[in-house]
């Protein structure tokens, strides 16, 4: 609570809650809980402020502004479902991944920062060599593909595909192509529903994959991850199911030219660029680091 001796809105018989006073008692309840967050502070502001409708600099300059007793109520229901594990982008609806804002469900993996990176890497392969088919594998939310998409010049023709096997996760990522969709490129993206490039017939000249690639104790050791689709995050027992498959089907789908970028856990970076270059032997086979310098990506590149 805000002060002693109020109730759940923050609110006694003569004063409203604060914004101010609301966002300092979100941050403390949250703080307690360090096995739930490591950012009591952002997440009682970012939840605030969703709630109140307000961007940063709008909420900075209400601080001092009495908050109505039901949005202090519903603000007071938000931070128990946050303790209660759920993703401060679940609770929100919202997550900003390369400069654009996706809707994001418990039917998807919500964007990572680190996966930025790869989305980095893929706009400048296709400067490089323009792309006549980019293919996003595991497109979840739709968010590499859409980014990818959104950043095309206008006056080229490169073909999107975002796949995905999960028909909830494919309709988040429509529903996100529909809210970004004013330019041309983002509304051309296609989406299909398959096993990953099983349905491909190819060629594809840029292949994006950030499949599932954790195991099943990873998963289980981490209460962040409780509330997000096993299906996006666990793969077979040592993470590698998904992510083997797929580099078997490499040498067929893509193109003569052609590159791929695969995100996945530090500990199998060396095993797939090792996998690749057996299946590959006169690819460059690249392992490339993250934000926080650790083995995040293997590229391949014809
Ligand atoms: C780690 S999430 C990535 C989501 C999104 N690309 C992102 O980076 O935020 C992995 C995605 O792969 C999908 N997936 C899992 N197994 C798959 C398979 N066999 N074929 C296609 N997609 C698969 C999941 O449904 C999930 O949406």
């Amino acid at each position: 609570m805000p002060r002693d001796g109020q109730n759940a809105s923050g609110q006694d018989a003569q004063t409203h809650a604060t914004v101010r006073s609301l966002a300092r008692w979100g941050a403390s309840v949250l703080g307690e809980r360090p096995d739930v967050t490591g950012s009591p502070d952002l997440d009682a502001e970012v939840l605030l402020r969703h709630l109140l409708g307000l961007d940063r600099t709008a909420y900075f300059m209400a601080a001092q502004d009495a908050v109505a007793p039901e949005v202090a109520d519903r603000y007071a229901d938000v931070l128990s479902r946050r303790l209660g594990g759920e993703p401060v982008a679940y609770l929100t609806g919202i997550r900003e991944f390369f400069g654009l804002s996706f809707l994001v469900t418990p039917a998807v993996l919500v964007p990572r920062p680190e996966t930025e990176s790869l989305v980095l890497w893929a706009l400048d392969r296709a400067r490089r060599h323009v792309p006549a088919t980019v293919l996003d594998i595991g497109t979840g939310s739709g968010a590499i593909a859409l980014s990818v998409a959104a950043r095309q010049p206008p006056d080229r023709e490169t073909r999107v595909i975002g796949s995905d096997v999960s028909a909830e996760a494919l309709a988040v990522a429509r529903q996100n192509q529909r809210a970004l969709g004013a330019n041309g490129a983002v509304s051309a993206v296609t989406f299909v529903r398959g096993d990953l490039a099983a349905w491909c017939r190819g060629p594809i000249d840029l292949l994006l994959a950030n499949l599932p690639y954790l195991t099943p104790e990873q998963v289980s050791g981490n209460p962040d991850l409780a509330a997000e689709p096993s299906l996006a995050l666990v793969s077979g027992p040592d993470g590698l199911a998904a992510i083997d498959r797929l580099v078997a089907d490499l040498p067929r789908v893509l193109s003569p030219a052609g590159a791929a970028i695969l995100e996945l856990d530090p500990a199998q970076a060396r095993t797939v660029r090792y996998r690749i270059g057996l299946l590959m032997p006169s690819a460059t086979v690249t392992i490339h680091p993250d934000l926080a310098g650790l083995d995040r990506f293997v590229t391949v590149e014809r």
